[in-house]
């Protein structure tokens, strides 16, 4: 299949940017008409950004597991869709076919079926970067049932909240997960989790790491066990079920700079279009191309550009189990030499760790096969650019800077490669079908150039954000409230001359560790539930490798041990709460913490001691004890 909707010149770019915007039904519907429907749409896109109501290709009937997999079985049956390589490089690696995928799915569609899932119901997924995982991801998606993959890194309470907004009743979680030298034992994870969560009826569990699991009676079934009766039955097809254009297709849960995590929830229509065009555009896939992604499917950047995005334009996808630096820290080269891999998309953050390793993991590392690089989930700066474009890229392969987000589905500002300009740490211009526009403090369009505001898209494109699972209100006050008519994305953006963006970071209390986002109030509730802890104020700095670390400021009762012990219990609070991810880097115990008179914590202060810039603290007048400020000054850690 070539792509008839791949761009391939800037002209071409902007010829396609321009109908975008002022024909958006005609340029949708052309590209939209190269999928497979049930039924033809009867509009391509109804909306507006008050409620929010956003409706793409209504009345179209649609399954995205049948244009990931079925319509590929006729000239791709036998080509690579899945290799998945093990965390451990001596272990086999595995290649599943568009053909053995698809048998895979079918398979466990069927025992999910027989496990009493059907269309609308909501699944958990806990599991390792195994193929597994997409399998059990594109299996929800066949029967109908709604996907809620959590990544591997968060806690049993963590994984209990999900579990109850979504009322998820239905999990699929395996033993274990071997990342590097360690292995986690997700099933035990979930274990703990399900203590507060009755209401699940069933865990289908998948053997990897053969870790010893307590299967409880009634409530968990092993994923082997269940597979064979479907064999036994002769192994019957299932079709995929017949999906309104707008029905869910997944919730996935995210930070924002109140509460708990919520479900952002993407339609399956809208998402696959645009999964599928931004994948195909920004990479300039071309067939057989191998493409890794070396994201964790528990991202939106997994679901987006390891799943769905490359099988539905029938690509090679490599799934790696593993991390970079495991066993050494030339683990991706080996990796990109072995599979001759023609396209690498990873985060900011890998590349700045593997640099600090210099240039002797490469050595005897073929890196021929690279055609593009790509970058996500975080601002990259100038020194990594360079790097990955000279060491990995060898001068000779573009990189595309993507700019996105949980709530966006996929790629919204990106260069295309090869094809538009590329202008290192910019993401530079919108895809067709996105507008931004920034804004200055007091919500007025800002047209000049050479400018930084916040960061605004003016219309819907397929796979915007459709709702908040369960509190749509939520949906609309953090995404449609701050700017009227306006869906504003949380980050900062300058923009230069030319028109291109680029991208500061949030603007919000969200933090992005390690391309991670994490919610300082989240941080802070957690830090709270410690008995010896007072009160918390979590800020985000500047960190080498991780692009920002996670400050806490934290007054202490003092009745819980010595500091160095608290700040122990601390770190080890937000684990269990949250998960290893969102583990302060340092802890500071103060007496008090820098307040306006009505009660608010400053924390336009904290961040500039965090920062390390003590003399740009500025005025202090206002605060309820301007002294405090001082006391803290002096303990910065
Ligand atoms: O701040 C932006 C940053 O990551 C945030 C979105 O995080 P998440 O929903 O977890 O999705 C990450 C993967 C798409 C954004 O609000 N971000 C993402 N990509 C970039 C980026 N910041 C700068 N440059 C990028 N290319």
């Amino acid at each position: 299949m070539s792509y008839p909707y791949q761009i391939k010149s800037l002209e071409e770019y902007k010829a396609a940017w321009k109908k975008s915007v002022e024909e958006p039904e005609h340029f949708w519907a052309d590209i939209a008409s190269n999928f497979h429907w049930y039924k033809k749409w009867d509009k391509v896109v109804d909306w507006n950004f008050t409620e929010p109501s956003i409706k793409w290709f209504e009345g179209g009937k649609v399954n995205i597991t049948y244009n990931c997999l079925d319509r590929h079985l006729v000239d791709k049956a036998d080509q690579p869709a899945i290799i998945w390589e093990p965390n451990d490089p001596n272990d086999h690696h595995r290649i599943l076919t568009y053909a053995q995928l698809h048998e895979k799915v079918v398979q466990f569609s069927n025992v999910l079926k027989n496990n009493g899932v059907k269309k609308g119901d909501r699944v958990c997924i806990y599991m390792g970067m195994i193929p597994e995982l997409a399998i059990a991801v594109l299996a929800c998606a066949r029967v109908g049932a709604i996907h809620s993959v959590i990544f591997g890194g968060f806690s049993a309470q963590s994984i209990s909240d999900r579990l109850q907004d979504a009322q998820a009743v239905f999990i699929i979680t395996c033993d274990g997960a071997f990342r590097g030298a360690k292995d986690i034992p997700l099933k035990s994870v979930i274990d703990d989790a399900l203590v507060n969560c009755a209401f699940v009826k069933r865990v289908i569990v998948y053997t990897h790491t053969r870790t010893a699991v307590s299967m409880i009676k009634g409530r968990d079934v092993w994923w082997e066990d269940e597979v064979r009766k479907v064999e036994t039955a002769g192994n019957p097809d299932f079709p995929a079920e017949v999906m309104d254009a707008e029905d869910p297709l997944f919730i996935l849960y995210t930070s924002g700079s109140t509460g708990k995590p919520k479900g952002v929830v993407h339609a399956c229509a809208g998402y696959m279009v645009y999964t599928n065009y931004t994948f195909v555009n920004v990479f300039q896939y071309q067939p057989k191309e191998i493409h890794f992604c070396t994201a964790d499917i528990g991202w939106i950047t997994g679901h987006s550009y390891i799943v769905y995005g490359p099988l539905s334009a029938g690509a090679t996808t490599l799934m790696f189990e593993g991390i970079p630096t495991y066993p050494d820290a030339g683990r991706f080269w080996d990796i990109v030499d072995k599979y001759k891999v023609n396209i690498l998309y990873t985060a900011p953050t890998a590349i700045r760790s593997l640099m600090a390793f210099g240039l002797d993991p490469l050595k005897n590392k073929d890196l021929s096969s690279l055609r593009v690089l790509g970058t996500v989930g975080e601002p990259i700066n100038e020194e990594a650019w360079h790097w990955y474009d000279e060491h990995i890229g060898k001068k000779k392969c573009p990189i595309v800077d993507t700019w996105w987000q949980t709530e966006t589905g996929g790629v919204l500002i990106s260069n295309l490669a090869g094809i538009t300009p590329a202008k290192p740490s910019f993401a530079t211009l919108p895809m067709p079908g996105v507008e931004p526009i920034l804004l200055d403090e007091k919500g007025n369009e800002i047209t000049e150039n050479n400018v930084t505001g916040n960061l605004c898209i003016k219309s819907p494109w397929p796979s915007t954000i459709r709702t908040t699972y369960g509190d749509h209100e939520r949906c609309r006050t953090n995404y449609f409230a701050t700017y009227e008519n306006l869906y504003f994305t949380g980050d900062g953006a300058y923009r230069d001359e030319n028109g291109f963006y680029r991208i500061t970071g949030r603007v919000d209390d969200v933090l992005n560790v390690s391309g991670h986002r994490i919610g300082t109030a989240e941080v802070e509730n957690a830090i709270n539930m410690h008995a010896g802890v007072v009160e918390s104020a979590v800020v985000g700095y500047p960190h080498d490798v991780k692009g920002q670390g996670i400050y806490a400021f934290v007054i202490y009762s003092g009745t819980h041990g010595t500091p160095e012990m608290v700040k122990k219990d601390i770190t080890a609070t937000v684990s269990r709460i949250i998960g290893p991810i969102a583990k302060p880097d340092k802890i500071q115990l103060v007496s008090g913490l820098p307040k306006t008179r009505s009660g608010k914590i400053m924390r336009r202060i904290l961040r500039k001691i965090a920062e390390g810039e003590l003399d740009k603290i500025g005025d202090t007048t206002t605060l309820l004890d301007p002294a405090i400020v001082e006391e803290i000054k002096k303990g910065k850690v």
